[in-house]
C-alpha cells in the first residue's frame, strides 16, 4: 500500500482532511468554549436601531401595523423573522456571510470575517452557504439604504440592472412603498449583517480597485 502511487494519495487525503479538521473545528471551538453564545437580543445594537427607527420613518403605515413603535424588543423580534424568511427563501443559495481570508476579498466586502462573529442565536446553524450569485452580505449592513433595499427586494432590476435575484412581492402588501411584517423584517435583517463591527468596515477597506488603463 505505501509502495503505490494511490496509497500515498489516500494516506496524503486522510491526513489534510484531519489537519482540516483540527485548523476549523477543533481549535476555534477550543478557542470559544468559555464564550457565551448571545442570544438574539442581546444583538441588537446602535447601528441595528439606527436602521430599524429609519423603518419606521420611511415606511410609517406598515410600520405602525406590524410593529408599532421602533423598541429594541422589537428590532429582536423582526431579527428573529429576518432570519427565519432568510432561510426560509432561500437566500443563502445565492448569498454567502463569510469573508474569506483569500483572493483580497477584503478589498471588496470588508473585514475578514472572525470566529466569534458566529457565537450568537442567529448563526445556529451558521449561514455561510456555498455559493455566491450574487455578493457575500455579512457586510451588507450600512451599506445601502432601507428604500434601497424595499425597490430591490419588490423588483431587483430596477435598481440593479440585468439582475438575476427573483422579485419577492410577497414582502409587500401591493407596492414597495408598503414593506410588510416579513418586509420589514428581512430588510432588518440584512442591516443587522455586520453591524457589530465598530464601524462599517466596507467603507474603510474598500478602495477602488485600479482601472485596467491605469495598471503599471
Ligand atoms: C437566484 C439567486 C439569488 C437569490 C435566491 C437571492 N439573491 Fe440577492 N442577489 C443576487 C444577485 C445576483 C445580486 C446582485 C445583483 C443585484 O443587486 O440584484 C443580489 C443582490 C442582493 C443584495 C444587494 C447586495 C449589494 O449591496 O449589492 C441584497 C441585500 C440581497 N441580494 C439580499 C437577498 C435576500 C435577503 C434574498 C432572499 C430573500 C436574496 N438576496 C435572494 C442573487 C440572489
Amino acid at each position: 500500500m505505501f509502495e503505490s502511487k494511490g496509497g500515498v494519495l489516500l494516506i496524503g487525503g486522510l491526513g489534510f482532511f484531519a489537519l482540516a479538521l483540527v485548523s476549523n473545528a477543533l481549535v476555534p471551538v477550543q478557542m470559544y468554549r468559555d464564550l457565551p453564545e448571545q442570544r438574539t437580543e442581546e444583538l441588537v445594537n446602535a447601528n441595528l436601531m439606527y436602521q430599524f427607527e429609519d423603518l419606521s420613518r420611511r415606511f410609517p403605515e406598515s410600520f405602525e401595523k406590524y410593529y408599532g413603535k421602533p423598541t429594541r424588543e422589537q428590532a429582536a423580534e423582526a431579527l428573529a423573522l429576518g432570519r427565519r424568511v432568510y432561510v426560509a427563501e432561500g437566500c443563502w443559495h445565492c448569498h454567502s456571510q463569510y469573508v474569506r481570508p483569500v483572493s483580497n476579498e477584503s478589498r471588496r466586502w470588508g473585514a475578514v470575517s472572525a470566529t466569534w462573529e458566529y457565537q450568537n442565536e442567529l448563526q445556529r446553524p451558521v449561514m455561510f452557504g456555498t455559493r455566491r450569485v450574487g455578493p457575500d452580505l455579512s457586510r451588507e449592513g450600512g451599506r445601502r439604504s432601507n428604500d434601497w433595499h424595499a425597490a430591490h427586494f419588490f423588483d431587483p432590476g430596477s435598481v440593479s440592472e440585468g439582475s438575476p435575484m427573483p422579485p419577492y412581492r410577497w414582502f409587500f402588501d401591493g407596492s414597495a412603498q408598503r414593506p410588510n411584517r416579513r418586509g420589514l423584517a428581512i430588510m432588518a435583517y440584512v442591516q443587522w449583517l455586520g453591524s457589530w463591527l465598530e464601524s462599517y468596515p466596507y467603507y474603510e477597506a474598500y478602495q477602488p480597485l485600479p482601472r485596467l488603463e491605469d495598471a503599471p
